[in-house]
């Protein structure tokens, strides 16, 4: 037996090499490559990737995927031509951005303004009325002001929680109540969020028809701004109209801010139907500024992502200082908004020049309670 097997092997193996070497050179005839001659350096593709041995066209595997990593678009057969790009690397960009700056710088910010209030109020106190109250009030806001201020100010102060929520909510939320509340909690602040934000919309067209007449800066207002308001000292009243300078700021940034907030927010309402950034780039670019003009409904979303937060967050920055001031940080302000009556004398210190233009106009009948109406002797 075992002398069989080696007789067998011995005709076998020779037989085995030579199938062998002919399938080689059968191969090579195929790829056109003589394995006998020395073969040129690989071609480097045209997107740069070289293909050993050429075997398989220009395009290797690598160079295909490299394309892909970098958001190379293919071509879809559906209606939705951006599902043509596998992997859209501004995503990572907007991720970062979006979890790194702008929610540390934001957080970091409005800590910063609160300790600024808290300062503020330690150094200043609370603004009292120098006078004393004077017993009589004049009408601040009529019921239409009031209710537009607060339509504005409840649907701000909703939209900034439920904003805030969807922004550090899961670092500071979740944690406490666990994922299954915080998901809830979160689903429902959002739909509260796309809800509440026409209500804000209403209030800040309606507060814009309302005061924008009373709001257009003046000399007054340069007066006022050299003393500061005198808000740094007791007794240093400076004289305004029914604005003064530091509210007709408050004003304009809320206006502005607030339809900026607005426009990003319906373009995130309704995504990839307004792409708002490539137009306002080019307009940009008009001033020396070189920024891209053209983006991807994609990035138009993730732009409008970004701005809609800082936007978001320097707002709430702002209308922090304006609650400190209409709330603890001056006594007799939040009447104005509260019951629309303040009293004669915080008017008279905070805005001299409005009453004036009151009474001048319409006399005693401005002013309200205080002392009976002398009795006039029967005739
Ligand atoms: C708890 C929240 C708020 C309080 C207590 C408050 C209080 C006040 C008060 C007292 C005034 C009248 C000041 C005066 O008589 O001179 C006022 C005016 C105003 N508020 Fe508010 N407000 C609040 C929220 C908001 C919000 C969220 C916004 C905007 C997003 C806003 C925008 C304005 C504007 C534009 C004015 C007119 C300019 C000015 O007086 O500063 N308020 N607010």
């Amino acid at each position: 037996m075992p002398i069989l097997l080696r007789r067998m092997a011995l005709y076998l193996l020779p037989l085995l090499a030579v199938i062998c070497l002919s399938l080689g050179q059968a191969a090579f005839a195929q790829s056109g490559v003589d394995p006998n001659v020395a073969q040129p350096a690989p071609q480097a593709s045209p997107e740069g990737g070289q293909v050993p041995g050429g075997v398989r066209g220009t395009t290797s595997d690598a160079d295909m995927w490299r394309a892909v990593r970098q958001g190379t678009f293919g071509t879809v057969s559906i209606p939705d031509r951006k599902a043509g790009q596998l992997i859209q690397s501004e995503g990572e960009n907007w991720r970062v951005v979006r979890n790194g700056a702008v929610s540390y710088y934001g957080i970091w910010g409005l800590l910063g303004m609160i300790g600024l209030l808290a300062l503020f109020f330690l150094v200043r106190g609370r603004i009292m009325i120098e006078a004393g109250k004077d017993g009589r009030t004049i009408t601040r806001f009529d019921f239409t002001e009031r209710m537009a201020h607060w339509l504005l100010g409840v649907s701000f102060i909703l939209l900034a929680l439920t904003g805030l929520n969807i922004l550090y909510g899961r670092y500071v939320i979740m944690p406490v109540v666990g994922p299954e509340i915080f998901g809830a909690v979160t689903n429902f602040g959002k739909h509260v969020h796309n809800y509440i934000s026409f209500a804000f919309m209403v209030g800040l067209l309606m507060v814009f028809v309302m005061w924008v007449g009373r709001n257009i800066p003046g000399r007054t207002d340069l007066k006022w701004l050299m003393k500061a308001g005198g808000l740094f000292s007791k007794g240093g009243h400076a004289s305004s109209h029914k604005f003064n300078a530091g509210q007709k700021i408050l004003y304009w940034l809320v206006l502005l801010l607030g339809l900026s907030v607005s426009l990003s927010g319906i373009a995130l309402l309704f995504p990839f139907e307004f792409p708002l950034f490539a137009k306002t780039f080019a307009f940009l670019n008009v001033f020396g500024f070189d920024l891209p003009t053209t983006l991807s409904v994609v990035q138009e979303m993730q732009l409008a992502q970004i701005w809609h937060a800082i936007i978001g967050l320097v707002m709430i920055g702002i209308i922090l200082g304006h609650i400190y001031i209409g709330t603890i940080g001056m006594q007799g302000a939040f009447a104005a908004m509260g019951s629309g009556q303040v009293d004669l004398n915080w008017a008279r210190e905070h805005h001299d020049l409005w009453v004036e233009e009151k009474l001048s106009r319409r006399g005693d009948d401005a002013v309200h309670g205080g002392p009976a109406p002398k009795a006039h002797p029967a005739e």
